[in-house]
């Protein structure tokens, strides 16, 4: 039916079109002091509290309750609930969604094609615990008889950027782990510069990739591989420095690395889902098993519960709606200063959401820097909604000493409309389960949003296109040859390359 025929859809496009001017936040917030009670949740997780405050959003009763019937309307319950059993729901690629089975820390079965799935992932998390136990405790030799310093994630998109937030955002909890270390860029700068740090008897590198055939992780496992070998001198010392985390293992044997040293996934583990697999390894690594399996435990409680941006619905035809906002974002108050004035005064409306813990990891002098932080936090969300009035803003240039032609010309500047919606979330501290939870809690969006847009979250044709682009593009810089057979802007930068290469 799409989204768009929908009839709960279309009462809520009419009360838009009629109603949505008149929502004002300040003003609701004003004639409603149980606002912040009836639009937020506390959650009482088994790592503290979480917070999630959705008040300063756009929002009245009777706007969530007609959000609320459109998502029962277009079955959203339904289809969490085939996602939860199995169904292959990613139907262009004939794949289940089944990452929350990697997280299932109750022991019901998850079936797919008529199999339990969990004595599996049960498997590989025991592989994992016991080789992180060996890398650790040191007691996993490298080829010189040295124990393991440094590991070296080389992976790409879903098979890096996971690992790296998490072990970034984990650092406090990494004590007595190795270091960690991402390449994932095909620009040789990332490799080089990598290990122009690293000595190759203590480093390990992990090789993350679901197919095992993505060229830019492949050519800088090879690149790995050369600088070990010019090192090690001898072929057999691969065994001891690399290890693979696959779906595909004769790939990974034709790679050279022994597929005992293999930590396997499933084709039902989307690439943007896959922390909690064995892509998870470095994070287990650098944290611990216990403190990884924390962040499946907080994954899991979050609800047992991304590849949106697509114009094709489910049934190939096309939206007449966005279906994916662009996110991005910046830690603590760094963004305030680059870009927050786009949200405060800019010509779109950018809904924000802000994450703070209440105890920081690092509380240092008594805390000043977390109170400031805190205080920014608190500011930014109540400025958004409230903005600045004109009156307020002409008191205030009055109380700085300034009337007349000049605060009239400066007026209009001072001025905020305030309106701007924002989600603020606190919870008590970022531990590994508090983390897991939050991260959980993303994914469900994205799997909601999809729904509701009535399109395919799991399947991802337009990068599909850019790499068979580049895979066609590649022996044409081969040779110094001139290029005819792309457009002639395509054709030019080529012809700029090959005369500027040497
Ligand atoms: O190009 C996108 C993608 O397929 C992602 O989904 C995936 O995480 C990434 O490439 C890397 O793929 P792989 O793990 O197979 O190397």
């Amino acid at each position: 039916m799409g989204l768009t025929n929908d009839p709960n859809y279309r009462k809520l496009e009419q009360w838009y079109k009629s109603s949505a001017g008149n929502l004002n936040m300040r003003e609701m917030f004003e004639a409603d002091a149980d606002r912040f009670n009836k639009f937020s949740l506390n959650l009482e997780t088994d790592d503290g509290d979480m917070l999630l405050d959705y008040s300063k959003n756009l929002i009245n009763t009777e706007v969530m309750s007609m959000l609320f019937d459109m998502a029962r309307s277009v079955g959203v319950e339904a289809a969490r609930e085939k996602m939860f059993t199995g169904e292959k729901i990613n139907f262009t690629e004939g794949r289940a969604v089944l990452h929350i089975a990697l997280r299932n820390r109750s022991k019901t079965p998850i079936v797919v094609d008529k199999k339990d799935v969990m004595p599996e992932v049960n498997r590989v998390l025991e592989q994992m615990k016991a080789f992180c136990h060996k890398v650790r405790s040191g007691e996993w030799k490298g080829f010189s008889g040295k124990a393991i310093t440094d590991v070296v994630n080389i992976g790409i998109g879903g098979s890096d950027l996971g690992p790296l937030m998490v072990t970034e955002a984990l650092k406090p909890y990494s004590k007595g782990g190795p270091n960690v270390w991402f390449v994932s860029n095909i620009d040789g700068t990332h490799m080089a510069k990598t290990l122009a740090q690293l000595n190759a008897e203590t480093t390990l590198f992990i090789i993350a990739s679901k197919t095992f055939t993505t060229q830019e992780t492949i050519t800088n496992a090879e690149t790995a591989r050369e600088w070990f070998l010019q090192t090690a001198n001898d072929p057999s010392a691969v065994a001891k420095h690399f290890v693979a985390l696959s779906t595909n293992a004769p790939k990974v044997k034709d790679f050279g690395i022994d597929t005992n040293n293999m930590f396997e996934f499933w084709d039902w583990v989307g690439g943007r889902y896959s922390l909690w697999s064995a892509i998870g390894l470095s994070i287990a690594l650098h944290i611990g098993f216990d403190n990884f399996e924390q962040l499946l435990a907080g994954a899991h409680w979050m609800g047992d519960m991304e590849s949106n941006g697509k114009y094709i619905t489910k049934s190939g035809t096309h939206v007449n709606y966005h279906t994916g906002p662009i996110v991005w974002g910046e830690p603590g108050t760094n963004g305030q200063h680059a870009f927050y004035q786009l949200i405060h005064q800019g010509t779109r409306l950018i809904p924000a959401d802000f994450l703070i813990p209440a105890q920081t990891q690092h509380p240092i002098r008594d805390n000043l820097h977390h109170k400031i932080l805190m205080a920014n936090f608190l500011a930014q969300t109540e400025a958004l909604m409230r903005g600045k009035t004109s009156d307020e803003a002409r008191k205030e240039l009055q109380s700085a000493g300034m009337s007349g032609d000049a605060l009239e010309k400066l007026l209009p500047h001072k001025v905020f409309q305030g309106n701007k919606p924002s989600n603020s979330i606190i919870f008590k501290k970022l531990t590994p389960f508090m983390l897991g939870a939050l991260v959980a809690m993303y994914e469900h969006k994205i799997f909601v949003q999809g729904v509701m847009w009535d399109i395919n979250s799991y399947d991802q044709w337009g990068v599909e296109l850019g790499k068979q682009l580049a895979k066609k593009i590649e022996p044409e810089l081969q040779d110094d040859a001139e290029v005819h057979s792309h457009d002639s802007s395509t054709n030019g930068l080529i012809s700029f390359f090959k005369k500027n290469r040497s």
